[in-house]
């Protein structure tokens, strides 16, 4: 099989890592809670739940350096084949890959308006973003189409060739486009005040939703819960340190998420924004604030979304490779038909997706009160990532030989490392998975 390096990895997980949860979703959710007390929360969560899943996923695949569902057939004292079964995970990456993929075609059509003209208030960008939304299907297909060519021309080339080589490129050019805006956002008078707002703790907006959704946030930044990491830790060089470049993308993917906050709140104060604006953020606040800027606002603006467009395509990858290996591996498939095969079904959940938000078809695509889109969000999201994530942990603290775990955690880490880690994932992390998971499906209020 055909390995990562050393570097390539953690180039590849941290930019499976950083992607719109971080510049997109970050930002607006810290927004919408007030700022500094939910860094704080969300921080915890990284730590002590986010960070715990993260190395599990890394030993799990490194280890066996099999697909996700034969790693757990693999891995099981007893090589139970009902193991088999927890390849579901992998279908969650594709659903999510689906919707990702048609905001990532928004991001494209943003950089082609940043070139020529942005909205000139903030009721042209809003009536233009839900035009563009519920209006404009065929614009949405055009460039959801071309994201899913590009994720596919990606992955056809395999794990080296086309996955490292693509994060080898794409992750330094997003550091330098996200330093360039750094740098502008410092030299502006309210960089003062974002800082401020993201670190300084307002404790009255953090209630049990404030919890959830730092939680459920540090999952979906950490790319868990849908067999990524399992995935390209498979290809992650046997004797590397799997703990330590754990450490590192949880640091990358932590740096990025505050320096895109940092970035974008002080835009807004700057031009007197709210900070509340919630997914409608950056597709509407900031387009109207680089606007005013005028040329350099341009420039920014494209820049920018870039950033977003580079994170996210590194991101897509990272979604379509878990069912790929499971295809290829399992049923004996060439890369080729796997990646038809996945990438037909991505590709058509995700023109269901925008049709199920369009005026025409938001009728027929709405069930139970939410919409195609959102169901997709919420079944990922809210089930199957965490039912993913409760399943691991319980997988590694009751079903897998704990003595040959700690052998090949204390041939990189001190033994306390994994002894502490070993009690997160027995007790603490899937009992606070599970509580996250019972009040999304409305168990527990
Ligand atoms: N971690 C990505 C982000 O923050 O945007 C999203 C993601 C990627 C989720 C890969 C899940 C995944 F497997
Ligand atoms: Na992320």
């Amino acid at each position: 099989m055909n390995k990562f390096s050393r570097l390539g990895f953690i180039f590849a997980a941290a930019g499976s890592a950083v992607g719109l949860g971080n510049i997109w979703k970050f930002p607006y959710i810290t927004g919408e809670y007030g700022g500094g007390a939910f860094v704080i929360v969300y921080l915890l969560c990284i730590v002590f739940i986010g960070l715990v899943v993260f190395i599990a996923e890394s030993y799990l695949g490194q280890t066996s350096e099999a697909n996700v569902s034969s790693t757990f057939v693999k891995l099981s004292k007893s090589k139970n084949s009902n193991w088999k079964y927890s390849g579901f995970m992998v279908f969650g990456g594709l659903i999510i890959l689906s919707f990702y993929s048609v905001v990532l075609g928004w991001i494209l059509n943003y950089i082609f308006i940043s070139f020529a003209s942005l909205p000139e208030s903030s009721e042209l960008a809003g009536s233009y973003f839900n035009s563009l939304v519920s209006e404009k299907i065929e614009l949405q297909i055009f460039f959801h189409t071309i994201i899913a060519l590009i994720t596919i021309f990606i992955v056809l080339r395999g794990v080296k060739e086309g996955i490292e080589k693509i994060n080898l490129i794409l992750m330094p050019l997003l550091g330098i486009i996200l330093f360039g805006l750094l740098i502008y956002a410092v030299n502006l008078d309210s960089f003062s005040k974002s800082v401020e707002f993201m670190f300084s703790a307002n404790w009255n907006k953090i209630d049990e939703n404030a919890l959830l959704a730092a939680l459920g946030q540090a999952f979906f930044t950490l790319s868990l819960g849908i067999g990524t990491i399992i995935t390209y830790a498979a290809s992650l060089p046997k004797n590397e340190n799997f703990i330590k470049s754990s450490l590192y993308v949880a640091i990358v993917d932590t740096i990025i998420a505050i320096i895109a906050g940092l970035i974008i709140f002080a835009f807004l104060f700057e031009a007197g924004a709210e900070s509340s604006a919630g997914p409608g953020l950056v597709f509407i606040s900031l387009p109207v604030i680089f606007q005013q800027w005028g040329v350099l606002g341009n420039i920014i603006a494209i820049a920018f979304f870039t950033a977003l467009l580079f994170a996210g395509i590194t991101s897509a990858v990272s979604m379509i490779e878990p069912p790929l290996m499971l295809f290829i591996e399992r049923f004996n498939m060439t890369r080729k038909k796997a990646v038809v095969i996945c990438g037909s079904i991505f590709y058509s959940l995700g023109i269901i997706a925008l049709l199920s938000m369009s005026n025409s078809f938001k009728d027929s695509l709405t069930f139970f009160g939410k919409n195609a889109f959102d169901w997709m969000d919420f079944l990922t999201s809210s089930i199957s990532m965490p039912i993913a994530a409760i399943m691991t942990c319980i997988f590694l603290g009751y079903f897998v030989d704990k003595n040959k775990m700690r052998d090949k955690f204390t041939q990189h880490a001190p033994k306390i490392v994994f002894d502490i880690w070993y009690f997160l994932v027995k007790y603490l992390v899937p009992f606070a998975i599970a509580i996250l998971l019972l009040n999304k499906i409305g168990v527990i209020k």
